[in-house]
């Protein structure tokens, strides 16, 4: 399929590019495609970004049939556009749409997609140290219907936002605390997607735990509320003397690109790594041990994110005297100098634009 492209005639004026705060700013071109049942995907193009028509019965609006991804394009030091992983990010969005009885994409014509977006905004793409162009490529039902079922047509878009850090902590450790009241997911629900419903059933937890001073949610299994699971916006890993454990995907937790780096970086470097249930309980216990070395996080928005501290109940954790650790620290330089280019890319994970 050949996707028309349409400049705008109207370039916006670029935010400065210090300090830029995460996904508030857009850049100039959005990429747009349909979908109708018995026809596929067609009409693809890039197109001035800005406001879509919709019908106020469009079903995403009612049933919130819709999927997104999240990726991130940086600009090296000879000028040259990288993306992380993009491959990845279309295959996961498939199995999100495969849940969500969303037709699926064309993986190899989605990546080519973005490379012709990314290629016509590069002048968007941040060169400051830590940020980037955030890309989120999302799908959206919209028949205009109220009854329950999947909707015949859709719209895919990719939209570009120039952004700094997700948490303004940076490579501070962030504070978390252990939700033991809400649940995320349960078994056999949308948690290894990445719908809306997903991150709108956790806001609530998460306006309290920022009342109580801490940044995210960690959230515990929807079943026995006893087993780690994943922050919302990152997965989660510990370090527990000298072996780094990270929760596996069970059904309930999103199988994150960086979580996958980061098991595949740990495994090249000999770091011994497990992918198990691990409970709460067992944390804390470690911790009382003295055996609780690290934790941070992983994710596309928040890169490798330390945390300094864990709240479950009455206990708090701190952890490593509230410093980022050495695996912490080493995970993020690989992962970031990879990104960015200042790191050989010995994995094969960047696509150059
Ligand atoms: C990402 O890391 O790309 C996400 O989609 C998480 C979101 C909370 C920003």
């Amino acid at each position: 399929m050949n996707i028309s492209i349409t400049k705008t005639t109207t370039p916006k004026a670029k935010p400065t590019m210090d300090n830029l705060p995460f996904g508030k700013y857009f850049s100039d071109h959005m990429f747009v495609m349909d979908y109708a049942e018995g026809k596929g995907w067609y009409d693809p193009r890039i197109v001035p970004y800005g406001p879509l028509e919709l019908e106020p019965s469009a079903m995403v609006f009612h049933y919130a049939q819709e999927i997104f991804e999240g990726l991130k394009a940086y600009k090296s030091k000879d000028g040259h556009v990288r993306l992380f992983r993009p491959y990845k990010n279309f295959e996961r969005m498939n199995v999100s749409a495969e849940r969500l009885a969303i037709p699926a994409l064309d993986v190899d014509f989605c990546v080519d997609a973005l490379k012709q977006l990314v290629e016509l905004d590069r002048d968007w793409i941040p060169e400051q140290e830590g940020a980037s162009l955030y890309i989120r490529p999302f799908i959206i039902a919209t028949d205009e219907y109220l009854g329950v079922r999947p909707s015949d047509t859709y719209k895919f878009l990719i939209i570009c936002s120039p952004s700094g850090l997700y948490y303004p902590e940076g490579l501070d450790p962030v504070k978390i605390y252990v939700e033991d009241k809400y649940v995320r997911t349960v078994r056999g629900a949308t948690g290894f997607t990445k719908t809306g419903g997903n991150y709108a059933s956790s806001i609530k937890a998460q306006v309290i735990a920022h009342e109580r001073g801490y940044s995210q949610v960690l959230w515990l299994d929807g079943v026995e509320q006893k087993y780690v699971e994943e922050v919302g916006s990152m997965n989660i890993f510990f370090k527990i003397d000298g072996e780094v454990v990270t929760p596996m995907l069970n059904g309930s937790i999103l199988s994150g690109i960086t979580r996958m780096s980061t098991i595949e970086l740990l495994k090249k470097w000999g770091v011994p790594v497990s992918e198990r249930r691990i409970s709460i309980q067992e944390i804390f216990d470690a911790y009382q041990a003295g055996k609780l070395e690290e934790c941070f996080g992983t994710g596309t928005a928040a890169i490798i994110s330390p945390v300094g501290e864990l709240r479950w109940e009455d206990h708090v954790m701190t952890i490593n005297d509230n410093q980022i650790g050495e695996i912490t620290q080493r995970v993020f330089d690989t992962i970031t100098g990879i990104q960015t280019g200042t790191m050989p890319d010995e994995m094969n994970w960047v696509v150059t634009v």
